[in-house]
């Protein structure tokens, strides 16, 4: 079984995630960690599991999370997750976060979530990650896996 990870960071705590979720994963799936701004939109299509993830900005996905779900092929049949990073203030709450919306983008194309969109706090907007987060993220892909059983 295949699993595509795509995702944008910025500051370097997103693809931390990203590649703690990777590690999880691994070896029930062979998996490919790709930046969204070196993905080809089609390979997302040709994959058994695919899962998105971004930096909240302005509660959405960055420019190049939200291109690239744009180009988006179909996606029946392919398992999907999201996942996003944020930070823990009450203002950025009213605008909403990025995970969500990509779940949705993902769903519209066919794709089929199985497991929450989840979100990873970082301690200010360069990070780093608050303590405990990437085991939090291993436990979050732990649920991808038994989702399959
Ligand atoms: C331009 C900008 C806008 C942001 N907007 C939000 C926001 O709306 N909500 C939020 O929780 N965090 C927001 N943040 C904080 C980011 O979520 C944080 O920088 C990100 O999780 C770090 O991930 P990265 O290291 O992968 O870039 C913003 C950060 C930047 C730079």
């Amino acid at each position: 079984m295949k699993a595509l990870i795509i995702y944008d960071s910025v500051y370097g705590n997103t693809e931390k995630i990203a590649r703690a979720v990777a590690e999880a994963i691994t070896p029930s799936y062979e998996v490919k960690v790709v930046q969204a701004g070196e993905a080809n939109p089609s390979e997302l299509a040709s994959t058994d599991l695919l899962i998105v993830g971004s930096p909240t900005h302005a509660g959405r996905p960055t420019p190049a999370i939200q291109d690239l779900l744009n180009k988006v092929p179909k996606l029946q049949g392919i398992n999907i997750a999201a996942f996003d990073t944020r930070i823990t203030t009450k203002l950025v709450r009213v605008f909403g976060y990025a995970a969500g919306r990509i779940a949705g983008n993902l769903k519209r194309k066919g794709g089929t979530l199985i497991v929450s969109p989840e979100g990873f706090f970082v301690t200010g907007n360069k990070g780093p990650l608050k303590e405990g987060e990437l085991e939090r993220a291993a436990g979050w892909a732990k649920g991808i896996l038994e989702s399959k059983k």
